[in-house]
């Protein structure tokens, strides 16, 4: 039947969106049409800024290849992302510690390594950083062999990933926990890094007048069957840019307690302790957002 009206348009969509046989794909959609026929009705979307809206999905297209990610860059910046992660995992409530979003750089394979090893794999600049976790379940009963993958920037603001200067999978190792739950490694204190600005997602944000670096951090995603794989990341509360990160990352319980060790001498050293807690659950890798 043609379409009669400014209003019919969305019922007809919506009729043939409910054809599929699968229930989720026609939740999912049909939701979608609704709020995005309200959404242009809402802000009656001239015809420019629709093609304006095709130039700039197919530039996020154009903007992804294998090392980089940028439909994941820009979810993230709209805090899509975080939303994600908040409604479907803990808020860091005693029973389970809280998640943040992966990011963009996470990366599937990297090396094996001992406890006690460190993530440097060529020369890194910062200061050094011990980091001692340890892993328990929601009765506070440690949890062996977890495999903990850890991955952060180099303190000159990038992943070796974008950075020809660092060695392939420099600042990233998976480390496994021994039977009191425990684990610990090298590596250099995390220092705040500017999102890649190159992209569409860059272009939005300085329209937006936002500034780009998040806070630092150090990323996990701790996995072991029989729990919900754990994606989290932990801020120094020392950082400026908690309150301001362009990818809403930062919850309070996220916070580490990161001390120093002989500050001011050729011997100093930053100390970071974090205890996770795991929820039992479905084990699940995430797809890696690049390769
Ligand atoms: C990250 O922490 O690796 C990250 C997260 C979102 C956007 C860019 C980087
Ligand atoms: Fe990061």
């Amino acid at each position: 039947m043609p379409i009669e009206s400014e209003r019919a348009v969305t019922q007809a969509v919506l009729r043939a969106v409910e054809q599929s046989a699968d229930a989720r794909h026609a939740e999912l959609v049909g939701a979608l049409v609704r709020h995005l026929h309200e959404f242009i009705r809402e802000t009656r979307l001239s015809e420019q800024e629709l093609e304006f809206a095709f130039d700039f999905l197919n530039r996020i297209g154009q903007a992804t290849n294998d090392s980089h990610n940028e439909a994941a860059l820009f979810s993230d910046a709209l805090g899509a992302s975080t939303l994600v992660c908040l409604l479907n995992n803990g808020d860091g409530a005693a029973t389970e510690t809280a998640s943040a979003l992966l990011g963009p750089f996470w990366r599937l394979n990297a090396p094996e390594l001992e406890n006690g090893a460190s993530l440097l794999r060529s020369p890194t600049p910062g200061t050094p950083l011990l980091m001692r976790g340890s892993v328990q379940d929601d009765t506070g009963k440690p949890i062996a062999g977890v495999r903990v993958d850890v991955w952060q920037a180099s303190p000159v603001g990038l992943y070796e990933n974008q950075d020809a200067e660092q060695a392939e999978m420099n600042l990233r190792g998976v480390f496994s926990t021994d039977a009191d739950g425990r684990f610990h490694f090298e590596s250099v204190r995390p220092a705040g890094y500017p999102v890649p600005m190159h992209g569409p997602t860059g272009d939005m944000l300085r329209k937006q007048n936002r500034q780009s670096y998040r806070p630092a951090h150090l990323h996990f995603l701790l996995f072991r069957n029989g729990f919900k794989t754990l994606i989290t990341q932990v801020f120094p509360g020392d950082d400026p840019h908690l309150d301001d990160d362009p990818v809403f990352g930062v919850t309070a319980n996220l916070i580490g307690n990161y001390t120093t060790e002989n500050a001011g001498t050729e011997q100093e050293r930053c100390v970071l302790d974090y205890r996770f807690t795991m929820q039992p659950g479905e084990a699940r890798l995430p797809v890696p957002p690049i390769k």
